[in-house]
């Protein structure tokens, strides 16, 4: 079979590396991938935005299977695009449609959702231009902190956690009076805080059936002791120590299957992978959000776990056949750590030379913010390589990365030094 896969993220470089190990894959091209995915598959100049092209592409390659890495072109309705169209509706689509996608485009919607099918999730109210004075003083009456949530994608940066009254409503006028986060960032969910510990859970799902894959768990902010500001992720190991079967029946049986159950009911048409956002408060498993796609940097532990072929799961899944599938994880952990460009999340340089990636014995190297120039290896992003292992634990995974990540080397390098630290 051939295969596109859209994005350039170490998200895209996992599921190459994952998707170039199946006998049914013939040839995979990556668009516009990295210097790492280039290993397995061919890098085309696409642009994500342009359907017209992608589509194009997908005739001219005979594509049969459609892999879009991440959210932002789900959510824009590439899925309706190529299966509303005569000549491209046999192609796989491995991702929902757009009314799918709301789970993730739509914090509204994600919330009215779980709402609707009794999943649990924090306690919410949602306000708009229309009821703002109302909306000010909700906030006021709120203990803290108060979480706000500006509708639609807003690249991670549209959830604040406001300490104090003031902040909340400065946050809530911004999102709305000067729509900082756009058009649809006019609608605002606030909602309880909830405390615990966050843990990803993911499922492919044929809109009928679905299989469960490894669970992770990330780590998001910069600094060590998950201090300083957000990033797209430092860091993330599997399994998750704390989810146990039983905790796990839970997440099964309250999230999952009212999820999947619950899009079939409202005959949305879902056929890909959903991320669950959870949060563990005192052994009662919460959704955070819901993600029309898989995580990064998870996807870079979960991935070398899952035993199945991928490529056969995504045919059973277009079939409506995961029914049939076992799917199986592998008993070693992973961990992966992410090498980032100094100043990130801030400003950075792009463009720095790369060197010793050859000598990372052990582990996996997921490109993610790289490109070839001139024979060299060189930076060319934020997050800049997620470096895997696998251990018979988490200790020993980590151990692994840890002694790779000290031998690559380019100006600027910055990793977390404690990742996986709760569960060592
Ligand atoms: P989201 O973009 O929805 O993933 O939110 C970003 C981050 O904010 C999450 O990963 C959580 O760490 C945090 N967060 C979101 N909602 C809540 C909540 N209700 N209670 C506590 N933390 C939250
Ligand atoms: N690691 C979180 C995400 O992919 O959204």
């Amino acid at each position: 079979m051939n295969i596109l896969l859209l994005g350039s993220g170490g998200r895209e470089n996992a599921l190459s590396w994952k998707l170039k190990q199946s006998p049914l894959c013939e040839n995979l091209y990556i668009a516009p991938g990295n210097a790492g995915t280039s290993a397995y598959g061919t890098n085309v100049p696409l642009s994500l935005t342009d359907f017209a092209g992608i589509r194009r592409f997908c005739l001219e390659h005979h594509i049969h299977i459609l892999f879009p890495g991440g959210e932002d072109t789900l959510v824009a309705g590439i899925y309706d695009f190529i299966k509303n169209d005569e000549a491209t509706s046999h192609i796989i689509v491995c991702g929902p449609s757009k009314a799918g996608a709301q789970l993730e485009g739509s914090k509204a919607f994600a919330k009215e959702f779980m709402m609707r099918h009794h999943i649990p999730t924090a306690a919410y109210r949602e306000f708009g231009e229309t009821n703002f004075d109302e909306g000010v003083e909700y906030l006021r009456g709120q203990s803290l902190p108060i979480v706000l949530k500006a509708d639609g994608l807003a690249a991670g940066k549209g959830v604040v956690i406001a300490q104090s009254h003031e902040e909340a409503i400065e946050a809530f006028t911004q999102m709305i009076k000067e729509a900082q986060f756009g058009e649809a960032g006019k609608k605002v969910v606030v909602e309880e805080f909830l405390t615990g510990i966050e843990l990803s859970v993911f499922a492919l799902s044929d809109g009928t059936h679905y299989v469960r894959l490894p669970e992770a768990k990330d780590y998001k902010r910069i600094g060590e002791g998950d201090t300083g500001p957000n990033t797209g992720g430092m860091g993330a190991i599997s399994p998750v120590p704390f989810a146990g079967p039983e905790f796990m029946q839970k997440i099964v049986s309250r999230v999952i299957e009212p999820t999947i159950n619950g899009l079939k009911q409202e005959n949305i048409t879902y056929q890909g992978f959903i991320f669950f956002g959870l949060i563990n408060v005192e052994g009662e498993p919460y959704v955070i959000e819901y993600n029309c796609r898989m995580g990064d940097p998870e996807t870079e532990v979960v991935m070398p776990r899952l035993e199945n072929d991928l490529v056969e799961l995504i045919v059973k899944m277009d079939a409506g056949q995961l029914n049939e599938a076992a799917v199986t994880h592998s008993p070693r952990a992973a961990c992966t750590v992410m090498l980032v460009a100094g100043g990130y999340p801030g400003s950075y340089p792009k463009g720095n030379i790369m060197t010793g990636l050859e000598e990372a014995a052990g582990s996996i190297l997921f490109h993610a913010g790289t490109a070839d120039k001139d024979g060299a290896v060189v930076t060319n992003g934020g997050r800049v390589l997620a470096v895997t292992s696998y251990g018979t634990d988490i200790k020993e995974a980590l151990a692994t990365s840890y002694r790779n990540a000290e031998k690559i080397q380019y100006e600027g390098k910055y990793y977390r030094k404690d990742i996986g630290y709760e569960f060592q």
